[in-house]
């Protein structure tokens, strides 16, 4: 084959289940071969010593959103996307948030014309339902499900978005008849209200003490009974940001018995710990996130649960809140633990610390990798085969990794707008020096040469886990025959 626009020469070619020598063919936007041996293209890239992977897809990050507490992420989506970009990720999947009173449709429509004026990597985003009324359930959703936006977000804790198990029964049953896959952030509300109550009755505010509210077994109850909601349609549902070792095995247990549960966990849960918010002052402000960083049993557990295939995908969970009044501390120093506003920046950082500390300490393959920073997102997510996958007919997302460059990580060398980084002064090794997003090389030499609004929305097919077509029970069917609106027979 000849007439190349771009070939990726010379490296090391890996997918979720092979690592290969192969050159790699682009015309425009999508590769076209895959082998070794191609021709020239008009241009050439000598990947020789490195490896050439699908860019990263990153399907769970907070981008120009604001929070259930109302508070705006620094982030819009030009400086989101750039970051993503500089850290090997080439699409990005945010989150359209309704908030409690608006409409959902005018929430998808509004958060669509940000993302096309500003990001410069591909991207979808979910939805994020608070409301549950007809317009919401009835109209809105399907059609924006078949509009190709087939995942969305429910939360069971934040005063301002949660949703309580009749809601959660009516959310599921719509997610099985318009086969879409409900994302489910597990907390028990109540359990976290009770404790924090006290705990600032009695003086306790600092930053440590949303670790001590956000209790593991308010993860753990949350985790089951949603699962178990699920199961009576026979629904799938991800549950994101998976923290605790108790919330795991009772994902395991439920996948062991057949139920259609999914994970994901995030950096931070694998390499930071509860000890990171006691630390003087407000300063453990920066490390509250909900659910919160537990201790290295659960560490161990998460890698675990990350090689064994309980969780499938390795998001950033980027919230990006300043550590400021406009973030993390509303009021100052007198900021209790629960005005902090939760989440830890991470979208540039997500792969290469996954990279370092998984591939690089031995905890993971190279397979492994790609499928939980690229490979196992496109699937549960509906962009499969288009992205995460080096194969001909597949978009040209690349990203070239130096395997033995050793970076130091500091809030100032990063291209999002938090101005800290969870990890500062941590060295890593390995680094995706060269992306490419659709054909254009978009990084090189620690430079951008991608222009606002260059990215461009994908929309996304029926998520893997629901196009699953499975023998029901007689009691499932019958629970599933009353999410439809035709009258069923006893
Ligand atoms: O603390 C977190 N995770 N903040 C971001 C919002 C969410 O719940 O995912
Ligand atoms: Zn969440
Ligand atoms: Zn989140």
């Amino acid at each position: 084959m000849t007439g190349f626009d771009l070939t990726i020469r010379g490296g090391t070619v890996a997918s979720d289940t092979e690592v290969f020598r192969a050159d790699v063919g682009i015309v425009g936007d999508r590769i076209v071969a895959v082998e070794t041996g191609l021709p020239p293209g008009r241009r050439d890239i000598d990947a020789k010593n490195h490896l050439v992977l699908p860019g990263g897809v990153d399907t769970h990050c907070h981008v120009e959103q604001r929070s259930g507490m109302g508070r705006m992420g620094a982030d819009d989506w030009y400086s989101a996307s750039v970051s993503a970009a500089f850290g090997g990720t080439t699409t990005i999947v945010p989150f359209a948030a309704q908030h409690r009173g608006m409409s959902l449709k005018q929430a998808a429509a509004d958060y669509a014309a940000l993302a096309c004026q500003k990001s410069v990597i591909d991207y979808s985003y979910h939805l994020i339902l608070s409301e549950t009324d007809p317009q919401t359930l009835q109209h809105d959703l399907p059609e924006l499900i078949r509009s190709g936006i087939t995942s969305f977000k429910v939360y069971m804790t934040y005063d301002q978005l949660k949703i309580d198990d009749y809601q959660m029964l009516d959310v599921l049953a719509v997610a099985a008849r318009e086969r879409a896959l409900v994302m489910v952030h597990a907390e028990n509300n109540d359990v976290i209200r009770w404790v924090s109550q006290r705990l600032l009755e009695r003086g306790y505010t600092a930053p440590k003490y949303h670790g001590t509210s956000h209790v593991q077994l308010a993860e753990t109850e949350a985790t089951n009974r949603v699962i178990q909601l699920s199961r009576l349609f026979d629904v799938p549902v991800l549950i994101v940001h998976v923290s605790a070792r108790e919330a795991l095995a009772t994902i395991q247990a439920a996948q062991k018995i057949g139920a259609q549960v999914y994970g994901e966990t995030c950096p931070h849960y694998l390499l930071l710990t509860e000890d990171d918010m006691d630390l003087p002052g407000t300063e453990g402000a920066k490390y509250c996130c909900s659910p919160p960083l537990r201790d290295a049993a659960a560490q161990e557990a998460l890698w675990d649960a990350l090689r064994q295939g309980t969780l499938q995908t390795l998001s950033s969970d980027h919230a990006p809140y300043r550590y400021d009044a406009s973030g993390k501390l509303p009021e100052g120093d007198k900021t209790t633990f629960k005005q902090i506003a939760n989440g830890l920046p991470g979208l540039e950082t997500r792969l290469p610390l996954l990279f370092s500390e998984g591939v690089g300490k031995n905890r993971l393959s190279i397979p492994e990798f790609v499928a939980l920073s690229a490979t196992n997102h496109a699937r549960l997510y509906g962009l499969f085969p288009r992205k995460g996958l080096l194969a001909p007919g597949a978009d040209a997302d690349v990203a070239i990794w130096n395997p033995t460059r050793e970076v130091t990580l500091t809030a100032g060398a990063l291209h999002d707008q938090v101005g800290y980084t969870p990890y500062e002064g941590m060295t890593i090794k390995g680094w995706p020096e060269t992306v490419v997003s659709a054909g254009r090389v978009i990084v090189e030499n620690g430079r951008l040469n991608a222009a606002r609004g260059s990215g461009r929305f994908i929309p996304r097919s029926t998520p893997m886990p629901c196009t699953t077509e499975r023998e029901l029970t007689p009691s499932t069917r019958f629970f599933r025959s009353l999410t439809g609106s035709k009258p069923v027979s006893l």
